[in-house]
């Protein structure tokens, strides 16, 4: 059975207790609805340190007028079921009026990594996350944290608060976890009609499509990122916010590839708004 914590001094103290007799933590931040691809964030922590704790909270302020904040999932019984199958011990599950009390004030300016890609097209996500992610490390102040290489941009907008802000917190990055079709796990993809659910493996086989032309020889940008369009376009997915081209571990774009790349894209599926991205290179 799972212990579902929802008070901040209490999740701080049994932490802090952990470590001060010996043990290591490791922190799984994640808005719930579990899938394999957070469970496997899971499995690497409960490996790799002597205490896990998932925290599960759907975080206000990363997302935009508009953006899916009412509908987004939210299940948490069943998230618990899911991890105590997988022997993780305990979830941080604060309210929200526990994170952002009343008279809240500051937030984590990010910088340039949040004016590209999803920075722009989301303004002011990274922003909440990076505020999030920040109160998250202070309430648990773990030795490790696991995230997700699906989210590239949020991964090194971590890495550079913890950076900048001298976090003693090392950060896990883990792969992709896929459905068999290729697609991108994500508690978004419930949102996808059966129809929209098949176009959205789409979005996987552009990325395979880069990387076998840049395998068989390809390395100029724009004719890669044209035969992705095209493969898009057979698939239905028209509505592409972008196709990028960036230096792996960086948001800068390339012209050509000449070393580790990510391929990074962004499509609206219906309502559904879906990213991936390959290293290719
Ligand atoms: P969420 O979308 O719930 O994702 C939680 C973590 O799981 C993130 O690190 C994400 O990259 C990872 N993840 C999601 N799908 C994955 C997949 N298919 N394979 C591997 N990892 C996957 O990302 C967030 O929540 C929030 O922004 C958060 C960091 C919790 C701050 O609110």
């Amino acid at each position: 059975k799972v212990e579902v914590v929802t008070n901040i001094a209490d999740a701080r103290s049994t932490v802090l207790s952990a470590q001060a007799a010996g043990e290591t933590v490791g922190l799984v931040p994640t808005m719930g609805a579990l899938h394999e691809g957070h469970l496997r964030l899971v499995d690497a922590s409960l490996a790799e340190c002597d205490r896990t704790v998932v925290s599960i909270f759907v975080n206000p302020t990363q997302f935009g007028p508009g953006e899916d904040e009412d509908r987004y999932p939210r299940t948490l019984d069943r998230d618990c079921s899911l991890l105590a199958e997988r022997g993780c011990p305990m979830v941080f599950a604060p309210s929200a009026s526990a994170i952002y009390r009343p008279g809240h004030e500051t937030y984590v300016e990010v910088g340039s990594l949040a004016e590209s890609l999803e920075g722009t097209i989301r303004p002011g996500h990274f922003r909440g996350v990076a505020t999030v992610v920040l109160k998250l490390f202070n309430i648990i102040p773990a030795n490790r944290a696991y995230f997700g290489r699906k989210d590239y941009q949020q991964v090194l907008v971590v890495q550079q608060m913890v950076k900048d802000f001298d976090l003693a917190i090392a950060v896990i990055d883990c792969p992709t976890v896929r459905e068999l079709d290729g697609l991108a796990m994500s508690s978004r993809n419930a949102y996808l009609t059966p129809i929209e659910r098949q176009q959205a493996a789409g979005l996987y086989k552009s990325l395979q499509l880069a990387e076998s032309l840049y395998q068989a020889g390809e390395c100029d940008v724009a004719t890669l990122t044209g035969h992705m369009r095209l493969s898009l376009a057979e698939a239905d997915i028209t509505k592409v916010d972008y196709i990028a081209f960036v230096a792996a571990g960086t948001v800068t774009p390339v012209k050509k590839i000449t070393g580790p790349t990510v391929v990074a894209l962004a499509a609206r599926l219906g309502t559904t708004r879906l990213i991936d991205n390959l290293t290719i290179g």
